[in-house]
């Protein structure tokens, strides 16, 4: 095979294809947290966040919002096209907790009046700082026009998952989504949408099904993503 890797992240390899306009992401079962301080494996992770994740883009698709996915050749793999990545991490929180808890002392589980949008630069060895709108076009991250209509997806994304993910119970705290230009210039939602880049609660009890178990240490990491998993396809893994 010798498919040239590309790159490897934390959570996944990219990898070269024969097509020039397209990348193969495969997903691995590694997390990590606190920007690389705490390791582990999550059994099947790779395999869930890439269902996860399929999953949501169809539903995103359906509603208007493009996105990179091409195809999933296998439990683990997803064909995406290839992008111009803009180096942004781009949060939207209905709720606080983590980072937004903390700096602004607010109880976790705060209600927002409105959602909110947050920007960091997507940078390891500086731990992704939260920047604004001057920083992006500053740096020449983006435009004007593209910040904008960044902002505008992800607002979009976040009413079609918060009100699909009513109806199964879990509640939308927030989330981080990536971007990238296609060849034609255009904004296009890039990465994935799974219980490593969300944070998702039951709606009843507000038990936690994502990344925060394992962040946290609080036992039942696997349960958390095979239940959400669960209750999006009804499949067990
Ligand atoms: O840690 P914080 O509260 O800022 O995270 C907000 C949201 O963004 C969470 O859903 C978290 O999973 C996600 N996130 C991420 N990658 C990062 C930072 C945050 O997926 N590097």
């Amino acid at each position: 095979m010798g498919k040239k890797v590309l790159y490897e992240g934390k959570a996944k390899i990219m990898y070269e294809t024969d097509n020039p306009d397209e990348l193969l992401v495969y997903y691995k079962d590694d997390a990590t947290a606190g920007n690389g301080a705490k390791k582990g494996t999550i059994v099947d992770k790779g395999v869930m966040n890439n269902k996860i994740t399929a999953f949501f883009f169809d539903l995103l698709k359906k509603n208007g919002i493009d996105h990179h996915c091409l195809s999933m050749p296998s439990d683990r793999e997803m064909v995406v096209k290839k992008l111009e990545i803009i180096p942004l991490e781009v949060v939207v929180r209905n709720i606080a907790a983590g980072s937004l808890a903390e700096r602004l002392g607010l109880e976790e589980g705060t209600k927002m009046s409105i959602p909110i949008v947050e920007l960091y630069y997507k940078s390891d060895e500086l731990g992704d700082p939260m920047i604004n709108h001057f920083h992006v076009k500053a740096m020449n991250m983006a435009t004007d026009e593209e910040i904008h209509e960044i902002e505008r997806q992800a607002l979009k994304v976040n009413e079609i998952m918060r009100d699909y993910l009513k109806t199964k119970k879990i509640t939308l705290v927030d989330f981080k989504l990536e971007f990238g230009r296609d060849k034609n210039g255009a904004v296009v939602l890039a990465d994935e949408i799974s219980p490593d880049n969300c944070r998702f609660w039951d709606s009843d009890t507000n038990e936690k099904l994502d990344k925060d178990r394992f962040r946290r240490d609080l036992g039942n990491v696997e349960d958390a993503y095979k239940e959400i998993l669960r209750r999006l396809t009804g499949e067990a893994r």
